[in-house]
């Protein structure tokens, strides 16, 4: 009997259990036992496989030296990205698009902001294509970045910030159709107003085709996804770290009217999201109708241990809930 438990402990302490279920705002670790380090992120499925990119953030965060709000940061450590064939079991592939630590200039310098990372696979050009948010240390610079890549671990290649169409650029997410046109959907003038703006073929640069959604309303983190032929808009408000109450928004076409339906989530603490905010919803694979609600509970003052809280949406007819949980698993 003694024996059998020494043989039972020692397995625990050395097998890699594979995980089944989802616990939000509980420390995820990597099949190397590392917590997962990918913060503000998006996932791309392609060929099999699920590919989480997020913001790789140092270990060590202090406040913006000269900022007056609550600008806590760490230094920019690029964006990294894990592997998944499950979306419960997540592989470390590095940090796919490096800091670069050899220019003091550069838009991905450790001293820059570099947020919300989001990638998508062009066909045309066999490329996959990275936007994120580009700033400086007090976040005065308010741009969008692209980087491109071969493959979807990398490495990536920075390319350039820009404003689009001279348009401030914060808070970012990217939305590739179903007819194979990209988009970018950013928190602009002042954070007020969000912009979607259709990017070119090759989806590295912005076109004119830009339309104003949220006017003056404020709306951060957008999430958005599709539907029944329906286009969704999961937001937040404009706090900075802390959290607020999302809203969800549909429209007919990804460029808008958006209605607004409100706060979806619900359960404790729904009036704050969870404590978390919005960063991407994923459509699961094979599962027509399927798809994860992903936020981010951040911990300001350790922003490298902010967790993640993935919920499922719920439909009934044009309308969703996310509906807090504390373990769950897909269907
Ligand atoms: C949030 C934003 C985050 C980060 C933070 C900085 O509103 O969604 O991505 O930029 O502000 O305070």
């Amino acid at each position: 009997m003694r024996t059998l438990s020494i043989i039972i402990t020692a397995l625990i302490a050395t097998t890699t259990w594979a995980q089944g279920t989802f616990t939000p705002g509980a420390v995820w670790n990597d099949t190397d036992g590392n917590p997962i380090n990918a913060h503000g992120g998006g996932i791309m499925y392609h060929d099999g496989t699920y590919y989480w990119y997020g913001e790789y953030k140092g270990h060590h965060t202090y406040r913006s030296p000269g900022v007056g709000w609550e600008c806590y940061r760490t230094d920019a450590g690029g964006v990294s990205c894990y592997s998944s064939r499950d979306l419960y079991n997540w592989k470390w592939e590095g940090v796919v698009l490096e800091p670069d630590t050899v220019n003091p200039y550069s838009d991905i310098h450790p001293t820059m902001v570099i947020e919300r990372p989001k990638v998508v696979y062009n066909e045309k050009t066999g490329k996959f294509v990275m936007w994120m948010h580009i700033d400086n240390h007090n976040y005065g610079k308010a741009t969008a970045g692209v980087a491109v890549s071969d493959s979807p671990t990398g490495k990536f290649t920075y390319i350039e910030s820009m404003r689009p169409n001279g348009s401030e650029s914060r808070d970012i997410t990217l939305y590739k159709d179903d007819d194979g046109k990209a988009y970018i959907l950013f928190s602009s003038e002042g954070n007020g107003t969000m912009h979607i703006c259709l990017l070119t073929d090759d989806y590295l640069r912005p076109t004119t085709e830009v339309a104003r959604n949220f006017i003056g309303q404020s709306r951060e983190a957008p999430a958005v996804f599709k539907h029944n032929g329906k286009y969704y808009i999961v937001s937040s408000g404009c706090t900075g770290w802390s959290p607020n109450e999302a809203d969800c928004a549909v429209a007919d076409k990804i460029t808008g009217p958006y209605k607004q339906l409100g706060n979806p989530c619900r359960g404790n603490n729904a009036d704050k999201t969870f404590y978390g905010q919005s960063t991407f919803v994923l459509p699961v694979h094979g599962k027509p109708g399927t798809h994860i609600m992903m936020f981010d509970r951040w911990n300001k003052r350790k922003l490298d241990d902010s967790r993640y809280i993935w919920l499922p949406i719920d439909f009934d007819g044009e309308k969703f809930t996310i509906t807090w949980n504390d373990t769950w698993s897909l269907r």
